[in-house]
């Protein structure tokens, strides 16, 4: 049946359907298409069927079937018309080398199994590039690079062939062109065709000759897509201790600037959970970039039937990090109402005027040539699946966009467009069209799931840049509680014939934890104390000693003494109750172990997303400590009621910063050390912040075992500590089943009036005090 078919269908049935509920569609039964060895789900309404697989098979001869006017399954692209063979689940395989110039490779086929290797050689006087074996991988592409040959004559190096391609030119020469095409059932990723530049580096990108059924993991997405990214949004800051993976170069000159525009597909192909994904993989994404020091101008917008324009390159707040950041969360999928269809073209369309208008508003300013189209590097970050289906061909307003910004030779650093595929609808040629293609870069990815690519958005902020970085949760759904708490550690103190005392604390650099004086006697010893900072508290004891950090120094505030009221007949006083622990093995920074931020450094300018040095520390006081209620956090090791393991809960609580601090501190009088108390300033000094009481809400109350932990203000994804647990007026844990009084608060060192300790005492841990 030829393609008119289908659409004469529709126009009969368009009348219809004006009157008649819309529901009433074609109607296939997915028990007509099922799959061999696999499972199949409906989707669009029951207009798509999409065909799962077990781990390295993936569906043949198609990973989707659309429902036809005529209510019978086809396939989604059938080259000929004819209706496809019954579907089934395939082993994966890679795609072989088609030709190899300059040396041979063995064995031979025309797919490999995965696992199976191939073993490139050259032939006397050419070098080979590359390492020579290569393996299919399970994702159906080979590990390593493109293997050449290279005699060293070209101008240009010898640009190879990508497995899967052919390629016609063999002069390297300036000005020399290739050309590529992709062996019979494979598609093209990158330019098909290169040109040898003066600079003696290939124009384009390096094509790869995929079949349907590849995708790119998490790893090789967050490898190629931050390196890429690091190249156009690194700002150069020369005190930085650099890793040594990440490619990085100055390339925002003074009084350059970058927009960053994200485009997410909202529409019915992509489905409601890829969308939350592919939303919070972009917050993550604007996290990274904010760490870099970077604030670019953001433009947000999602698209279906229509764009719509959530935040504008021109709005004030376009480049407020957080703004944009609480925007995208707030991103419903349920906002185009009429979304069936895919129009990328008017979302590109709005990219471009949104550009425009920056310029407008530019010139209108009295600038002279307009920094948008002149100074300024555009990147687009587009989510889509590829498949449009209206509103025709992007790729022209690709072309509109590069000449309004005049991309060309050397200003081709002044646009990148990345383009991320998800799902199992993916349109690979579609998305190749719309990216970007340049030398050593990768701007098109392919992702089997979303839920891959937040985890990769998630792994790309992983860097032992301690500094810039402390405070950062990771809170993906699998995360575990250590690594969203990776600050977090248990301290334990064993004083030989007296047993065991346990304290929380946090870590605060590499070698330092900052804890509650109290936890320690004034006789004890250093080497008494452990700090553990492993997942929750299990595994078998002698494990743990093993992975325990051993402590090398006890330092309590000077000013702490518990028994300097007891004249005044007050047992114990609680003033300066802050200490800090100096470990014996440094902790790097990772998944697990990070530092949370303190106040005054410049860690926690940046975690605020402020400018530095100009940001003071008067200013953190202001940002944090607001008058009125603050919202903390502190955690507690809990068990889980139904597995029974322990758990990390973070607790949310106020501090009364207000004119309800006063009420709060009174209660200090109901604990049973404070009864003879009558002036309640007396014990709660101007050192303490005050949580916990029912007004305005009910506070959860902290527990003798949670002392010496973090008080903290979470910022966006950021956590900054303001104060350590100290004292409660009610030990809430001793009876857990009756409800906290009223007069149950919580008392915490307020970190602010201790800084000048805290700067001495951390001054050789680089945490940039201000
Ligand atoms: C791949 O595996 C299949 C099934 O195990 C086998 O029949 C086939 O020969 C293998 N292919 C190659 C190229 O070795
Ligand atoms: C995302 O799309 C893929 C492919 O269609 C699907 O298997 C997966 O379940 C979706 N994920 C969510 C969270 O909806
Ligand atoms: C309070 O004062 C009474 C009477 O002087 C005394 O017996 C009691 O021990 C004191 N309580 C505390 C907690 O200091």
């Amino acid at each position: 049946m030829g393609p008119a078919a289908p659409l004469l269908a529709c126009l009969l049935l368009a009348p219809l359907r004006l009157g008649a509920a819309p529901s009433k569609g074609p109607n296939c039964d997915p028990q007509a298409a099922a799959i061999v060895g696999g499972s199949s789900k409906l989707q669009r309404q029951g207009g798509a069927l999409v065909y799962q697989c077990p781990a390295g098979q993936y569906p043949y001869p198609t990973p989707v079937r659309l429902c036809r006017a005529d209510s019978r399954w086809s396939p989604l692209s059938s080259r000929d018309g004819r209706p496809l063979a019954k579907a089934e689940c395939r082993a994966v395989q890679c795609p072989g080398p088609v030709e190899f110039e300059n040396g041979q490779f063995h064995p031979r086929h025309t797919l490999y199994n995965v696992s199976q290797t191939v073993t490139f050689e050259c032939f006397e006087g050419y070098t080979l590039r590359g390492a020579p074996t290569r393996t299919c991988q399970p994702n159906g592409k080979w590990s390593g690079e493109t293997v050449v040959c290279d005699d060293g004559e070209g101008q240009c190096p010898d640009p190879g062939i990508p497995i899967g391609a052919m390629k016609d030119g063999q002069h390297y020469r300036v000005e020399d062109r290739v050309r590529y095409r992709c062996r019979r059932g494979l598609e093209m990723l990158g330019s098909s065709e290169r040109t040898c530049q003066e600079s003696g580096v290939w124009s384009g990108a390096e094509p790869e000759c995929r079949d349907r059924s590849t995708y790119d993991t998490p790893e090789e997405v967050s490898a190629a897509f931050i390196s890429s990214l690091a190249e156009t949004a690194e700002v150069a800051d020369p005190n930085r201790t650099l890793s040594d993976t990440a490619k990085r170069k100055i390339r925002i000159e003074p009084g350059g600037s970058m927009n960053i525009y994200l485009v997410l597909d909202a529409s019915d192909s992509v489905g409601e959970g890829n969308f939350s994904l592919a939303r919070d993989a972009l917050v993550q994404l604007i996290e990274k970039i904010s760490s870099y020091g970077v604030s670019p101008r953001y433009g947000l917008l999602t698209f279906a039937t229509d764009p719509k324009v959530v935040v504008r390159t021109t709005d004030p707040q376009s480049s407020d990090a957080n703004y944009v950041s609480d925007k995208l969360g707030e991103l419903k999928y349920q906002t185009h109402a009429l979304r069936s269809g895919t129009n990328t073209r008017r979302a590109l369309e709005a990219v471009h005027n949104m550009i425009i208008e920056q310029e407008h508003d530019e010139l209108q300013q009295g600038h002279k040539v307009a920094p948008v189209a002149n100074s300024t590097r555009h990147v687009l970050v587009i989510m889509t699946d590829g498949n449009t289906n209206m509103g025709g061909s992007p790729e022209p307003v690709v072309h509109q966009i590069r000449e309004l910004l005049s991309i060309g030779r050397n200003r081709e650093d002044y646009l990148d467009i990345y383009v991320f595929g998800v799902g199992a609808l993916v349109n690979l040629p579609n998305l190749n069209s719309l990216a970007s293609h340049k030398s050593d870069e990768k701007h098109v990815f392919s992702v089997q799931d979303m839920k891959d690519l937040q985890k990769t958005f998630h792994h790309m902020i992983d860097e032992s840049e301690t500094l810039s970085m402390c405070g950062m949760g990771w809170e993906f759904p699998e995360a575990s509680d250590r690594q969203k708490n990776p600050w977090h550690v248990s301290i334990k103190v064993t004083r030989p014939g007296k047993g065991v005392e346990s304290c929380k604390g946090a870590l605060v650099s590499e070698y330092f934890v900052l804890t509650a004086a109290h936890c320690f006697n004034i006789d004890d010893q250093a080497q008494w104390i452990s700090v553990d900072l492993e997942e929750g508290a299990g595994g078998s004891p002698g494990a743990r000693a093993d992975r325990g950090n051993r402590v090398v120094a006890l330092r309590s505030h000077p000013k702490y003494h518990i028994g300097g009221l007891q004249g005044a007949g007050v047992p114990e006083f609680y003033d300066y109750d802050v200490a800090l622990l100096k470990l014996e093995k440094k902790v790097p920074s990772s998944f697990t172990a990070r530092p949370i931020c303190l106040p005054c450094t410049e860690g926690t300018t940046r975690a605020l997303r402020k400018p530095h040095p100009q940001t003071t520390c008067k200013d953190h006081e202001r940002l944090l400590l607001t008058a009125g209620e603050v919202q903390a956090l502190f955690l507690h090791e809990g068990k889980d009621p139904q597995s029974q393991k322990k758990t990390l809960q973070r607790q949310t609580v106020h501090i009364k910063n207000g004119v309800k601090k006063s009420a709060c501190e009174a209660d200090a009088k109901k604990a049973s050390i404070y009864v003879n108390v009558t002036d309640v300033s007396q014990v709660v000094t101007p050192r303490f912040l005050c949580t916990g009481g029912i007004d305005p809400v009910v506070d959860p109350n902290t527990c003798k075992g949670d002392s010496g932990g973090p008080l903290i203000i979470a910022k966006g994804k950021r956590y900054v500590q303001v104060g350590v647990i100290s004292w409660g007026v009610v030990d809430v844990c001793k009876q857990r089943q009756k409800q906290a009084p009223a007069h149950a608060r919580d008392f915490h060192l307020n970190l602010f009036t201790v800084l000048p300790w805290l700067r001495e005492q951390l001054a050789e841990e680089g945490l940039g005090f201000l």
